[in-house]
């Protein structure tokens, strides 16, 4: 009898692991920021929407942002959008692993080559926000930086 009540516990335990591995799985899919998508990191340019990196209006107050990361820089290098909007952003990096933090957001991305990092934003307060590469891509990492500017 008692057998069978270990056999019984330990089938029990490994059900939960299953369950919570599982779990961390779907947890992990869910929650910004994903990095599903792959990219050949050596085709970024001719790859759409990277070929054509920049800012588009999809909605009212609603953007979406396709940024190449590159030692040391973000393209576009600009963005510029009316307080309350949100915004998409479609990333990836060209060469190595780069971050994408905003000051004063919860935004804190890691970008790296051969993945598409995506994040949604939305900006209420205007302001300059400053963002920087937060992973240390090389010797102009510290110089990795621009700004969006919520208006
Ligand atoms: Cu890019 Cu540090």
């Amino acid at each position: 009898k008692a057998e069978k009540v270990w056999l019984t516990l330990s089938f029990g335990m490994i059900i939960g692991f299953m369950l919570i591995t599982g779990y961390q799985a779907f947890a992990k899919d869910m929650g910004p920021p994903s990095y599903g998508e792959r990219i050949d990191p050596q085709k970024v340019d001719e790859t759409a929407p990277f070929d054509n990196p920049g800012i588009t209006q999809i909605g009212e107050k609603e953007y979406e942002v396709v940024m190449t990361l590159q030692v040391f820089s973000f393209t576009p290098n600009e963005i510029e959008v009316p307080a309350g909007s949100t915004v998409h952003f479609t990333m990836t990096s060209k060469d190595v692993t780069h971050g994408f933090q905003v000051a004063d957001t919860n935004i804190n991305a890691m970008v790296m080559p051969g993945y598409i990092s995506k994040i949604t934003q939305k900006f209420d307060k205007p302001g300059e926000y400053l963002v920087l590469c937060n992973e240390y891509c090389g010797a102009g990492h510290q110089m990795m930086g621009t700004t969006i500017t919520v208006k």
